[in-house]
């Protein structure tokens, strides 16, 4: 008998959603980052998190997707305006499987809608290796101050196919 492979679902971020998806990236952090950043550094990324009504509306302002695996949210991702990522989150127990391919393909259609030509991340050290596979090219490395504590970044960007011109139909 084969194996079901279970199947992710998309959905947009909803305000009730702000609890479960702060769960996500502190979880996210904490079981996915340890190979590339301290303690101390995953704790004052995390901190961005403490005030869970701010970082529910920040996701609120940007277009966020929740992906769910048995409708249950597993991960989520957010297109600042038309062209930057700017969060990309799974849960460790979900990663793997395929949900951050599914958000960024997503995102990827989504920003290519609203007429971006490029998209560009600030990719974590983590998620390099990830952003890579998909076609994004280093731009610049980086340190950002959170809290106490200084976390490196790469700046990424990827070029989107261009959609076929709009023609009258033959
Ligand atoms: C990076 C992250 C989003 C990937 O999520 P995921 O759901 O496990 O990724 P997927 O299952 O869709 O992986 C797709 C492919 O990328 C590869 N991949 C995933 N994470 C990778 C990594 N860290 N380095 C290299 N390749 C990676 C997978 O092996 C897979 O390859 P395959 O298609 O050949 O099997 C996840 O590890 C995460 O949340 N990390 C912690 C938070 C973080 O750093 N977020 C980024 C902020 S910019």
């Amino acid at each position: 008998m084969g194996r079901t492979v279970p199947t992710i679902g998309l959905r947009p971020y909803l305000p009730a959603d702000a609890a479960i998806v702060a769960a996500i990236f502190v979880e996210s952090i904490e079981g996915l980052t340890g190979d590339d950043y301290s303690e101390e550094q995953q704790q004052a990324w995390i901190a961005a998190a403490d005030d869970e009504a701010a970082f529910g509306a920040r996701l609120g302002q940007q277009l966020t997707l929740v992906a769910t695996l048995q409708s249950s949210p597993v991960g989520f991702a957010s297109l600042k305006g038309a062209d930057h990522i700017e969060m990309l989150y799974v849960h460790p127990g979900a990663a793997g499987q395929g949900v951050a391919t599914a958000l960024c393909d997503a995102l990827e259609k989504l920003a290519a809608a609203r007429g971006a030509a490029k998209l560009t991340v600030d990719a974590s050290d983590t998620a390099h290796g990830f952003f890579r596979k998909r076609g994004y090219v280093d731009q610049q490395r980086s340190t950002i101050s959170a809290g106490d504590e200084w976390l490196t970044n790469t700046r990424m960007q990827k070029t989107l196919a261009e959609a076929p011109p709009k023609g009258p139909i033959q």
